[in-house]
């Protein structure tokens, strides 16, 4: 990943002031969202959404955690790619989970969402996407 200081330090701020939040509310805002505007998605996941709800909070926070040393990540975000494709997850529902994603973190974000917030989560969530769906940079 390639990310500048600055956008990272961006995204660590803003998820450290989502901290106030209950995870399991954020993923129940963002599900709703995605869910919302493509319903077809949401078959492919389970009737329950609990475990959903921590699994998808947990691998956010290591990310954002080790988005200092991306290396780190690269075996699992692998791991989650092959198991995201057995899962049916095709290039294109990246871009619908993005958006759901982003306007997840907007809302959530309040008065601290700016541009520059935005354009690093973009850049930050492009490269995750790149790298799960097997697009190239
Ligand atoms: C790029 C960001 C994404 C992240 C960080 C992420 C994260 C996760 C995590 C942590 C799980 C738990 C199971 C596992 O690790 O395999 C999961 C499951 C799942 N994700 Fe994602 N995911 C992403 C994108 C997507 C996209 C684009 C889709 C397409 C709709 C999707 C659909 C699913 C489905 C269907 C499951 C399995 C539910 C089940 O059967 O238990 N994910 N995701």
């Amino acid at each position: 990943m390639s990310l500048s200081r600055q956008q990272i330090q961006g995204i660590k701020n803003s998820w450290k002031s989502l901290r106030g939040i209950r995870p399991e509310l954020i993923a129940d805002i963002f599900y709703s969202k995605l869910f919302t505007d493509n319903p077809r998605l949401r078959k492919m996941f389970p009737a329950d959404m609990k475990q959903q709800y921590m699994k998808l909070m947990d691998m956010l926070n290591s990310i954002v955690l080790r988005l200092d040393n991306p290396g780190q990540m690269d075996d699992e975000i692998k791991a989650m790619a092959a198991r995201h494709a057995g899962y049916g997850v095709k290039t294109a529902h990246y871009k619908q989970v993005g958006d759901a994603l982003l306007w997840t973190l907007k809302q959530g974000l309040g008065d601290s969402w700016n541009t520059e917030v935005e354009s690093a989560w973009i850049a930050c969530y492009d490269l995750l996407a790149a790298a799960m769906s097997g697009r190239s940079q």
